[in-house]
């Protein structure tokens, strides 16, 4: 459910004590984790400290994101985001005559609103002049729709106006099974620095990217909520992100979806905040301006009217661009779908399949080597660090987490994004995203295929090129799409 407004931001606080935790098995381990507060990135911190704090009333990157966003103990539902952050949301059916005091509401809400006897419902106003005003609701009359109110409201509604109800809840139960299941690798703010990451290869994703490798969406979308989902149910297999099926109900998947969702938002978010500022108003950049003669005074005066007029509209942009895309990932125009059903699996198509692989214009073997055991000759350059301009001290390729990025070993057949021959597929269509897998999306769809047929062919043959029909029990060539 998104709760659409017309102004800018509407922001609710859904900050709930984490009491229904409390006494589960196993939270004990963890009182001091789930306490624990969102951080900032390094790049937040490298900026000087106008602009991570803000210059008066304007608001810097920190409170930016905070006012979204809020603390995992206080946590927000920033509703211009395509989270469900669960809650029933309603519209008040009719104005009420504001001339005596407003103690009764007609409300139709989307859904069913149950509740149980003597259970005291919060209504709170998510536009409208009531907004963001929480009332209290004594009696509900489905039949007619009717709310009594504990008391008169101080601003009186009109029709149209959104309300929600129990709103937050799912996000609330997502961040805590997030933080009992996944904090202790991801992290609390998902940046993929929990204390077990540190013993881990390879590293658990940091979230804050906005970017997911495995993916059912073409290459220039955000993973679905499908795909996530995937993840939690399969784990990733070679790695150490467990499969959480049966520990967690289809309820608790979709939450916690929900909250990796929300973490990832709140990351990139602060991202593209810190890229509007970073290259004026880092440190080092305020440090080489000085040098050539400008004054720090000066520098600050540029950056108090940055953030008054230009933050703005960049802020407006990057909200759109932001729940834009991660609304149509979830789209099915953003699904990668094969125009033709998988080609069969011969000694033909396996032989077209090597020949793609091996040829010069696609060169898979660049990466993944003539006998594809993830050793082609792009393993062995040193490259530059596209930020830091500066050469990685280590030889191969590097994904955007600035992490060494090993070409699979395909003798091996195993497939962290899934070993279904659509799986692959796609993973060749939309390569795998902020990692040095390309996309290949201009290839015809049956070339693809044949490179599957090929690829799922690799772990049974001794030699390269060598490409017997596998038998019945080769559970590759088993597996249907
Ligand atoms: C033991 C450590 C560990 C735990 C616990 C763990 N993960 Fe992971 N997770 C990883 C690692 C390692 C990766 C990276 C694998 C890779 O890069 O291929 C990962 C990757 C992911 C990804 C990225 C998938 C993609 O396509 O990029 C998601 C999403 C994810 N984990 C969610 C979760 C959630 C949610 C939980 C808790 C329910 C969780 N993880 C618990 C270690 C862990
Ligand atoms: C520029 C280097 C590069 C090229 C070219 C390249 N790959 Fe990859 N490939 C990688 C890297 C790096 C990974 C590992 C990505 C990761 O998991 O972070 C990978 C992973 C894979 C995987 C593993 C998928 C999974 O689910 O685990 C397959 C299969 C694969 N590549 C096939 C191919 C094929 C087929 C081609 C040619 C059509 C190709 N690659 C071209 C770099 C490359």
């Amino acid at each position: 459910m998104l709760v659409k407004t017309n102004r800018q931001f509407t922001i609710l606080t859904i900050g709930l004590a984490l009491v229904s935790f409390a006494g589960c098995s196993g939270s004990s381990d963890y009182p001091e984790a789930f306490k624990s507060r969102f951080v900032y990135s390094d790049r937040t911190d490298s900026l000087i400290a106008e602009a991570q704090n803000g210059i008066g009333e304007l608001p810097g990157v920190k409170k930016l994101v905070d006012d979204r966003f809020g603390d995992p103990q206080d946590l927000m539902a920033w509703t211009k985001l395509p989270i469900d952050f669960g809650g029933i949301s309603g519209k008040l059916a009719e104005t009420p005559d504001a001339s005596i005091a407003v103690k009764e509401l007609k409300i139709s809400f989307d859904g069913e609103l149950a509740t149980a006897e003597n259970e005291t419902i919060l209504l709170q106003f998510v536009t409208g002049t009531a907004a963001p005003s929480v009332v209290v609701v004594n009696a509900w009359q489905p039949e007619t729709g009717l709310a009594s109110l504990s008391a008169a409201m101080e601003v009186a509604p009109a029709a149209g106006d959104e309300v929600i109800v129990g709103g937050g809840q799912k996000l609330v139960h997502g961040r805590g099974l997030y933080m009992r299941h996944c904090s202790h690798c991801h992290g609390t703010s998902g940046d993929g620095a929990g204390p077990t990451a540190q013993y881990l290869t390879p590293r658990p994703r940091d979230y804050r990217h906005g970017v997911f490798k495995f993916t059912s969406t073409d290459a220039l979308s955000k993973a679905s909520k499908d795909d996530l989902s995937r993840v939690l149910r399969n784990g990733i297999p070679g790695t150490y992100m467990p499969s959480f099926v049966p520990m967690l109900n289809e309820d608790d998947l979709a939450d916690v979806v929900e909250y990796v969702r929300f973490l990832a938002m709140r990351g990139e978010f602060e991202r593209k905040v810190v890229s509007e500022l970073a290259s004026d108003y880092s440190e080092e950049a305020v440090k080489s301006r000085r040098d050539s003669g400008e004054s720090r005074k000066d520098i600050v005066e540029e950056l108090k009217s940055f953030l008054a007029e230009d933050m703005q509209d960049s802020l407006e942009f990057v909200t759109d661009d932001l729940s834009g895309r991660w609304d149509s990932a979830n789209s099915e125009d953003a699904l990668v779908v094969p125009e033709i059903a998988r080609v069969e699996d011969t000694i033909e198509s396996r032989r077209i399949g090597r020949e793609l692989y091996l040829s010069k214009t696609i060169n898979c073997a660049d990466c993944h080597g003539i006998s594809a055991k993830g050793n082609g000759p792009q393993t062995t350059i040193y490259e530059e660090n596209p930020v830091t301009k500066q050469l990685y001290t280590e030889p191969g390729l590097h994904d955007v987490w600035d992490n060494v990025n090993q070409p699979r070993n395909l003798t091996q057949g195993i497939y962290r994004g899934g070993r279904r021959p659509i799986d692959l597929f796609r993973r060749i269509h939309a390569g795998i995203k902020g990692s040095r897998m390309p996309s290949f999306k201009n290839l015809k769809h049956e070339d693809i295929w044949h490179i599957v047929n090929y690829v799922l062919s690799v772990p049974f043959n001794a030699e390269p090129g060598h490409a017997p029909v596998a038998t019945s029990e080769d559970p590759a060539t088993a597996a249907s799409l």
